[in-house]
């Protein structure tokens, strides 16, 4: 069990947490919320806000033809909306399965693809990327 875990306490490591909290569906009241408390409905699942995720992409500076690996994607707002502003293509990574298939439903049409990876072991050829960006993930 990681160190860092803010999960130690009940005994379940963060890969529990996760697997389980995806299974859960985004639901329509949590979609309510965060339209009616944030004004939008990403699907927002930590704690970085889109504003913070349009920082971000402002400071990446990405362009078409730059690949971004969006680590710890998660049901992968964070990098469709980097993907989008920029033209990048976008590689979202994370363990959980459910949040794998959320992400690729919600990357769909863009230059995406979804890819099952641990942060700590990437199987990614190095220097593949442009950038890095990883809302909220501790690896
Ligand atoms: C708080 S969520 C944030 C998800 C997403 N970035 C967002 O902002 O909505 C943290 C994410 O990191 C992922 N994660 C944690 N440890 C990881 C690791 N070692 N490798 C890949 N992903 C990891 C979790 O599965 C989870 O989806």
């Amino acid at each position: 069990m990681n160190a860092l875990s803010p999960h130690d306490a009940d005994g379940q490591s963060d890969r529990e947490f996760f697997r389980n909290m995806y299974r859960l569906e985004h639901s329509v009241v949590a979609r309510e919320v965060e339209r009616n408390v944030l004004g939008h409905e990403v699907g927002l699942n930590g704690y970085t806000t889109v504003e913070q995720a349009q920082q971000i992409c402002d400071a990446l500076a990405l362009s078409v033809g730059d690949r971004l690996l969006d680590l710890g994607a998660g049901r992968g707002w964070p990098g469709r909306l980097i993907a989008e502003s920029s033209g990048c293509s976008l590689m979202s990574t994370d363990t959980p399965l459910q949040a794998l298939k959320d992400a690729k439903e919600y990357v769909a049409g863009l230059d995406a693809n979804v890819v099952a990876a641990d942060g700590r072991a990437l199987p990614f050829e190095a220097e593949l990327f442009d950038a890095v960006s990883h809302a909220d993930v501790f690896c």
